[in-house]
């Protein structure tokens, strides 16, 4: 008899259809044990690129490799049951041409077992939303803020807080949802224009620093945990767990060092005679 529960894991069309529903929850997720975690309280786990500054203490997105993607979506595949689990396209893998986004997405896909694969770009972008939702990629889209273009923006800065700027982020917007994608993240984008987007727009808006005007949220979980050093303006730190990490490891080295770590309750002792016979552990 299977032991495991029959849980059905939400799609990209139920996310979808959640358009000015109740808000949609979500957050970042590299790991089995925190995907475990969240699993419960989030609607959809973005396995985002920027485990590549969280996990890899890297300056930048820039340099995460589609392998780093498909090794920590598989992990939160095997963590989670019932989240969409959505895995970011990384840098140098989507936008060189349509087929080299639909050869990149098909391995994402298949390697992980994700539902969903996001990609950063608005107008630029379309043709290739268009062509991989046709071929069976459902496609998250992502603008505002397109942390992969650092190069060429220079700065991670909000977007649209003068109205003469809220053209072509508007453009873009309806081009991503236009082009088939079944939600788009915006990220630190001024509120008037997250919310004039997200009117504008029948598919979900899932906002990172883009005001609650959004009809989802997500954050990064390491910087909502308190575990990023520095964090934008838009993050809420919902807990401290630096400092209480350190006091348990500082706690465990000072245990060592000391020798009352471990304790006789952590000690294996010789089998008896009766349970080595019996096999017992
Ligand atoms: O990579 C990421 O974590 C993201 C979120 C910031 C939306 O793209």
């Amino acid at each position: 008899m299977s032991m495991q529960q029959d849980v059905r894991r939400l799609t990209a069309p139920d996310l979808r259809a959640r358009k000015g529903g109740e808000p949609i929850v979500s957050l970042t997720a590299y790991h089995a044990h925190t995907a475990r975690l969240a699993d419960k309280y989030c609607d959809f786990l973005l396995v985002g690129d920027s485990l590549g500054m969280v996990m890899h203490g890297l300056e930048t997105t820039v340099p995460v490799t589609l392998d780093m993607m498909i090794l920590q979506g598989l992990a939160v595949i095997r963590g989670s049951q019932r989240a969409l689990v959505v895995v970011d396209m990384p840098f140098g893998t989507y936008e060189a041409s349509k087929e080299q986004a639909f050869l990149s997405a098909a391995r994402v896909m298949k390697e992980t077992g994700c539902g969903a694969i996001k990609l950063e770009g608005g107008r630029r972008m379309a043709d290739t939303i268009r062509f991989l939702v046709e071929r069976g990629v459902p496609v998250m889209g992502h603008i505002g803020l397109t942390p992969q273009s650092i190069n060429t923006i220079g700065s991670f800065r909000a977007q649209g807080r003068e109205e003469k700027d809220w053209g072509p982020i508007e453009d873009d917007a309806r081009a991503v949802a236009d082009a088939g994608a079944f939600s788009m993240v915006i990220e630190a984008v001024a509120e008037p224009l997250a919310r004039r987007i997200t009117r504008a727009v029948a598919v979900p808006t899932i906002g990172i620093g883009a005001s609650p005007a959004c009809d989802g949220q997500i954050l990064v979980l390491e910087d909502m945990l308190g575990l990023s050093p520095r964090v934008p303006k838009f993050v809420k730190r919902f807990g401290e767990l630096g400092p209480s990490i350190e006091r348990a490891i500082a706690g465990y080295a000072g245990e060592v060092r000391a020798r009352t770590f471990p304790g006789p309750e952590h000690v294996y002792g010789m089998k008896a005679a009766k349970d080595r016979k019996e096999g017992t552990r």
